[in-house]
Order: C-alpha cells, then sequence, then structure tokens
C-alpha cells in the first residue's frame, strides 16, 4: 500500500478505535520544517493575530480563555509549502470520503503559536449556531519536544483524560462536537497547524 494511505489509515483507524486518531509521522519532516519557517516569518513580520473564540459574528479577544496567535492558511497566498500542505488534505479528505462516506466538502486551517505560558481552556470546537465544522484536525511542527515542555493536547473522555504531546509531524483527529479538549499550558513556544474539515 503507498505510504500516505498507511498514514492516513492509520490516523483513521485509531480515530475509530478510540475516537482520538493519532497519526505520528502525518507531516514529513521537510514540509513541517517548512511550515514552521512560514510561522516563523510570520511572527518575525508581524502578521500573528491574537486568537478569538466565538464565530465571525461575535469574536471575543480572551486572553484569560486562549493565548495562542494565529494565521489562517490559504492557497491564494501561492506558498509552495501552504500548497503541498493543501495537497496533502485534499488527498486525506479524498481518502476519508471515498473510505468513510464522510461527505466532507471543504476545509479552514491555521496557524498557531503558543508562546511560552500559553493555553487553551477547555472547549468544544462547534459553534453553538453553525455546526459546519465535522472534524477536528491538530497538526504539530515541534522538533525535541520533552515531557516537561507541557502544552499537552489533553482530551477529556466521558470517563478518563487522554494527554497528548505536541511532537514533531503528528497528527490528531477528532470530531468537533463530540471532544471536549484543551491546550495545557506551555513552557516553550508551541506551533502547529490545526483546522477542521467542513460539510455545506
Ligand atoms: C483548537 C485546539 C488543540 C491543539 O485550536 O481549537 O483545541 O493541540 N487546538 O493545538
Ligand atoms: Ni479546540
Amino acid at each position: 500500500m503507498p505510504y500516505l494511505q498507511t498514514i492516513f489509515n492509520e490516523l483513521i483507524d485509531s480515530y475509530i478505535d478510540n475516537k482520538v486518531g493519532i497519526a505520528k509521522d502525518f507531516l514529513s519532516a521537510p514540509l513541517a520544517s517548512n511550515l514552521k519557517a512560514n510561522l516563523m516569518s510570520l511572527l518575525a513580520t508581524n502578521q500573528l493575530l491574537s486568537a478569538g473564540t466565538g464565530n465571525d459574528t461575535k469574536v471575543v479577544h480572551d486572553q484569560l480563555y486562549r493565548s495562542d496567535s494565529i494565521y489562517w492558511l490559504d492557497r491564494k497566498h501561492n506558498d509552495p509549502h501552504e500548497n503541498d500542505f493543501f495537497d496533502l488534505m485534499d488527498q486525506f479528505v479524498e481518502h476519508l470520503n471515498r473510505t468513510c462516506y464522510t461527505g466532507i466538502t471543504g476545509y479552514e486551517f491555521h496557524y498557531a503559536l503558543y508562546q511560552s505560558g500559553s493555553f487553551y481552556k477547555k472547549h468544544f470546537d462547534q459553534f453553538r449556531n453553525n455546526s459546519s465544522r465535522q472534524y477536528s484536525m491538530i497538526m504539530y511542527l515541534n522538533t525535541n519536544w520533552t515531557s516537561g515542555d507541557g502544552g499537552e493536547l489533553r482530551i477529556h473522555n466521558t470517563d478518563h483524560e487522554q494527554d497528548i504531546a505536541p511532537t514533531n509531524g503528528k497528527s490528531v483527529f477528532f470530531k468537533s462536537s463530540e471532544l471536549e479538549h484543551e491546550v495545557l499550558l506551555t513552557n516553550k513556544p508551541r506551533m502547529s497547524v490545526t483546522g477542521w474539515l467542513k460539510v455545506g
């Protein structure tokens, strides 16, 4: 089986078994490194925005709730690495729709930077007045991450908590309306590309 399909199935099969899909090497090392370089240059040129909560009609900037900064990816940027990322996502969505009949018709992704001391309190990813977000998907861009660095993604299942380290190239995948989760305080800059697969 082609390598990408093996990785896609790893993510989907672990999602089906555990409600949280994890694939350790979803992003290739070069792609992860190129996206990280993009994020660093967005930071250096002051293009990151403090992230809000809520939807477009009412964005609230509450640093006590989440303290990351973000930048939306877009094919219109004509950035080769963003386009490589979108090509990968197009293949994943095609595979997911074909094997699981998910009917995904779109997506949105942003870079996220959690500076040292940042976090994102417990939340769901679906907006109350808009259910277009079906699946949450996060890809991490952090080399040399160790347990003392914090910044774990904590998934709150009904009967247990699961902490996931944001290690380089890893992807996490879950149903947006289903799992409450948070980002624990990070002791080091923590980088990712985060987004949602959508319907409608
Ligand atoms: C989010 C989120 C988790 C992570 O952006 O909604 O929960 O691990 N991110 O970055
Ligand atoms: Ni979230």
